[in-house]
């Protein structure tokens, strides 16, 4: 088979969450740049403008909040009633815990349940509601690819990361296996991404900063903080021809970190 065949993205219909910024936005320009007719979901409206008229012009927009399943469910269903299917969905949305439990505020004592419950609404719920609008969809036509954006926070401990980061993540990695088992008969396919560093505004912008990022890269085996665009291989991958027989799995894209 030709790589043309075997990534053969064209005509896909995808949603992206979070595609406003970072990760989701290298996503979505992946998908497009290969022919995907892609939905860009944010709850950031005015970038996702910016992004919609001036990044990626043929791709739809929709602002939304994914921690508001009511919302999601609406957006997925108005998405297959327009266009007559759902092929992929990408469930990236995410934010930050704040500080991890190197800092004083991060440690146990000193986290806050509101905000602790704002991170899962996003990373966890969000995601759920998200895996769930689609899968509705995708089982009706026996077919789908859904992929999670999920952390290497998620697959272990971390001193740069914050309790509630660390417990969505890790549930998201879970959950991402238990659809993949359900789901499997109806050939729907179900996996994660967990990336390490990437140079994105997650974190109120500090994975941007590059003498914040200092003390992080000396983390990573390869000594670097990745690019957003080199997440575009495994997201094209897990949406392609490809990825015929994988489902259930957990991709790390972290320069190594948990090789160690
Ligand atoms: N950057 C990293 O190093 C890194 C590492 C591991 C995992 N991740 C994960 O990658 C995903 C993307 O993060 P990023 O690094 O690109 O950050 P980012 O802040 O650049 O992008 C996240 C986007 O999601 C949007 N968003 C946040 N909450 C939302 C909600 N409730 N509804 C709709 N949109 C929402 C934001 O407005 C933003 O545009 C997240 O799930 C994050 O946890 C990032």
């Amino acid at each position: 088979m030709t790589a043309e065949h075997l990534f053969a993205v064209k005509g896909l219909v995808t949603i992206v969450t979070g595609a406003a910024s970072g990760l989701g936005l290298a996503i979505a320009e992946t998908m497009a740049a290969n022919g995907a007719d892609v939905v860009l979901v944010d709850r950031n409206e005015k970038e996702l403008k910016r992004v919609g008229e001036e990044v990626l012009p043929r791709t739809e927009i929709a602002a939304v909040d994914v921690a508001d399943p009511e919302a999601i469910r609406r957006l997925i269903d108005d998405v297959v009633a327009r266009k007559g299917k759902l092929d992929v969905v990408f469930a990236n949305a995410g934010i930050s815990a704040g500080p991890g439990i190197v800092s004083p505020k991060g440690h146990i004592e000193n986290i806050d349940l509101a905000a602790w419950n704002e991170v899962l609404a996003t990373n966890q719920t969000g995601v759920f509601t998200t895996m769930q609008a689609a899968a509705r969809h995708m089982k009706a036509q026996r077919r789908g690819r859904i992929v999670v954006t999920a952390s290497v926070g998620g697959l272990r401990g971390a001193w740069a990361t914050g309790y509630s980061y660390a417990a969505s993540k890790a549930a998201v990695v879970n959950l991402v296996r238990q659809a993949a088992l359900e789901l499997a008969p109806f050939d729907i396919q179900v996996n994660a991404i967990a990336p390490g560093f990437f140079r994105t505004a997650l974190g109120g912008g500090r994975l941007l900063d590059e003498t914040a990022t200092k003390p992080l890269e000396a983390m990573v085996p390869m000594k670097r903080i990745a690019m957003p665009r080199e997440i575009a291989g495994v997201s094209l991958l897990l949406a392609s021809p490809a990825a015929s027989y994988i489902t259930g799995s957990v991709f790390t894209v972290d320069g190594g970190i948990t090789a160690a």
